[in-house]
């Protein structure tokens, strides 16, 4: 059989893991990948629910899908991930070109479902599991210096104005012996830096052991150069966890650490657990531990309520962390959430206005934090060659900041000392020390 696929994928790190799982699943059943949508036997999106934007994004791709499939109309065309899970109704009354829609926990029943298809029933699998974490499905990876680890999924935080707790479910933890094999074999097929990933991966608990734990061993397995994690959640990032960091040369000194909001006021409506003072002595106690620490964030601007005093909490907060970077949204109402139903939302007039301002005062950081480098060495893993130049690499330091410099006989995948001579824009310049 010489069955082929195309396969496009929105949204988080997690939504990328995810693909490698569904294209490890179709490698098995002989479908082979293509870029080419027109020629593909089945066109697959992996979707993310997160924002609105998100959603629009999909929705215009699948209009794409559609004109294609009028060309030819044996092409099954499939919608995964947390879109499917949110608006199967929507699909199934306005979009009949779609064959199957298929939530995140049901992927190992999509090559029965290719089998089953049958062009005139759609087939719609959206049911959650308490228990599904593809533990023994490695995923089929492309060639690279990063390797996607998933430890846990599913969310049970329920932030008011979050949906992922809705479109991935209750938070489960992946074995240990599991991810050690999968560290392992990921190694063995040539990649050097491990991103542990799921929704709050400080939640991790399997059996007696924590994430804590989990990244100790990680960080023993042989070949392992680099070592990193998103997301934690402020409220559980311990001095234990910052200890293993800090005496672990693979583990990066860096990490994300989501903000959303400085407002204590806010903080609370979106239940997020923690206060401002909390969050900044967080930030404190990882410092003192660990002093050169890159701190990335995520800042939702215009939370249904947020005044202008709330907003400049927040401000305030990123003028006293300086944050390395970070990833601003407007807020989003989403479907089955509590904030979408509070009645005070913001227009999008003033939403816009405080993003760019948030926008604004973040690249002042980020210049200030890359100018200090300047004068420094740094750890650099050598990631590909600079865009701008063939005699040039481009590799990050350990606190993910993008850096270039002449090859001399270095070559990829290797880590080197770096001397930071200067900066342009947002990236780093230098030479080999
Ligand atoms: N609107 C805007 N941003 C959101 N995020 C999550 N839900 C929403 C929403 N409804 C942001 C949060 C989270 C990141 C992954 O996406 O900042 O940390
Ligand atoms: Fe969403 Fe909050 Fe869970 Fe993160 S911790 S996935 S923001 S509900």
């Amino acid at each position: 059989m010489n069955k082929s696929y195309y396969l496009e994928t929105y949204g988080c790190q997690m939504n990328v893991a995810d693909s490698e799982l569904i294209e490890k699943l179709l490698h098995s059943e002989g479908y082979k990948q293509t870029d080419q949508m027109e020629k593909a036997d089945a066109i697959f999106v992996n979707t993310c629910a997160i924002r609105d934007h998100a959603e629009q994004k999909v929705h215009s791709r699948l209009g794409l899908f559609n004109r294609v499939k009028r060309e030819n109309p044996g092409v099954i065309i499939g919608v995964l991930g947390c879109m499917a899970q949110n608006l199967k109704d929507d699909i199934l009354t306005n979009k009949p070109y779609v064959d199957i829609i298929l939530g995140p926990d049901g992927y190992r029943r999509l090559p029965e479902y290719l089998k089953r298809n049958n062009k005139k029933k759609h087939i719609v699998d959206t049911k959650l599991s308490r228990y599904e974490v593809y533990d023994d499905l490695f995923p089929s990876r492309k060639e690279g210096i990063n390797a996607w680890v998933s430890i846990m999924r599913g969310c049970d935080k329920f932030c008011t104005f979050c949906i992922v707790p809705f479109t991935r479910g209750r938070e489960r933890s992946r074995s240990i012996d599991s991810i050690i094999a999968e560290v392992s074999q990921a190694v063995s097929d040539g990649f050097v830096e491990i991103t542990l990933l799921g929704q709050n991966v400080n939640s991790y608990q399997f059996n007696s052991i924590g994430f804590t734990q989990l990244l100790e061993a990680v960080s023993e397995v042989k070949g392992v150069q680099r070592i990193r994690y998103t997301s934690p959640h402020p409220q559980d990032v311990t001095e234990e966890l910052l200890d293993i960091m800090a005496s672990r040369n693979n583990i990066c000194n860096s990490i994300h650490f989501p903000l959303q909001s400085g407002s204590d006021r806010i903080l609370k409506r979106m239940n997020r657990t923690y206060t401002q003072n909390h969050f900044l002595a967080q930030v404190t106690m990882m410092r003192d531990k660990i002093p050169h620490i890159g701190i990335s964030t995520d800042i939702i601007v215009g939370f249904p309520g947020e005044t202008e005093t709330d907003f400049q909490e927040t401000l305030n907060v990123m003028n006293e962390v300086q944050f390395n970077s970070a990833f601003t949204f407007k807020y989003s109402g989403r479907p089955f959430t509590k904030a979408v139903e509070y009645p005070d939302h913001i227009s999008e007039n003033v939403k816009q206005e405080r993003l760019e301002r948030l926008i604004q005062l973040q690249k002042q950081h980020t210049l200030n934090k890359n100018s200090d480098l300047i004068g420094t060495a740094q750890p650099v893993l050598i990631e590909k060659e600079s865009k701008k130049s063939s005699s040039h690499w481009a590799g990050r330091t350990d606190t993910n900041k993008w850096v270039t410099f002449k090859k001399e006989s270095t070559k990829i995948k290797q880590t080197v000392d770096v001397d930071i001579l200067k900066t342009s824009g947002i990236s780093l310049h230098g030479e080999i020390s």
